[in-house]
C-alpha cells in the first residue's frame, strides 16, 4: 500500500472531510497543506491573498507541498489550485498515490456557498464562479490514479472505496 496518499480535488468536493477520516481508518498522519500554510505564515488565507496576492500563496503552497512529499508517510489533503503548477502534478504524481475527489457544480455550491475563506470564491455570482474557474482548471486533476465522485455519497463509503482501490 502506498504510504503517501494525497487528495486533490477542487475546492468543496470533501477533500478535508475524507482525509480525516481517510486518515483515521489508515492510522495515518494527516496534512492539510492550507493548514500548513496559516501555521506558517501566521495568518489566514484571505490575509495572505489580499496582502501578498495570489502568486505568493502559490509559491509557499508548492514549498509545503515539496517538504511533505519529501518527508511525510501521511495522507495529505491540499488546497484546489495545488494542481496549478505543473511541478506540483510531477511531484505528487510519483510521490504517492493520488485520489481526486469531484462533485456536481450544485453540489460545490451548495457546500461553499457563505464560506468567508475562499478567497476565489467571493463572488455574486457563485455558480458562474464555479463554472468559470473550472473551465480554467480542465484536465489539470486528470493525473491522479482515481477519481471518486463525493456528490450525495456517505464519507464512510467514499473511505471505504479508497482502501480498496490502494490495495
Ligand atoms: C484554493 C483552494 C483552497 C485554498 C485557497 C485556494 C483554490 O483550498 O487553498 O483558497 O485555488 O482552489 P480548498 O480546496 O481546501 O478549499
Amino acid at each position: 500500500m502506498a504510504e503517501r496518499i494525497f487528495l486533490i480535488g477542487f475546492m468543496g468536493t470533501g477533500k478535508t472531510t475524507v482525509g480525516e477520516s481517510l486518515a483515521r481508518e489508515l492510522q495515518l498522519p494527516l496534512f492539510d497543506i492550507d493548514h500548513e500554510i496559516v501555521k506558517r505564515e501566521g495568518r489566514t488565507i484571505p490575509e495572505i491573498f489580499a496582502t501578498n496576492g495570489e502568486a505568493y500563496f502559490r509559491r509557499v503552497e508548492s514549498e509545503v507541498l515539496l517538504e511533505l512529499s519529501e518527508s511525510a508517510h501521511a495522507v495529505i489533503t491540499t488546497g484546489g489550485g495545488a494542481v496549478l503548477a505543473p511541478g506540483n502534478r510531477e511531484l505528487m504524481g510519483k510521490s504517492g498515490f493520488v485520489v481526486c475527489l469531484a462533485a456536481t457544480v450544485e453540489e460545490i455550491v451548495s457546500r461553499v456557498s457563505g464560506d468567508p475563506n475562499r478567497p476565489l470564491l467571493q463572488s455574486d455570482d457563485l455558480r458562474q464562479r464555479v463554472i468559470q474557474l473550472q473551465e480554467a482548471r480542465a484536465g489539470l486533476y486528470d493525473f491522479a490514479h482515481v477519481t471518486l465522485d463525493t456528490t450525495g455519497r456517505s464519507v464512510d463509503g467514499i473511505v471505504g472505496e479508497i482502501i480498496m482501490k490502494l490495495s
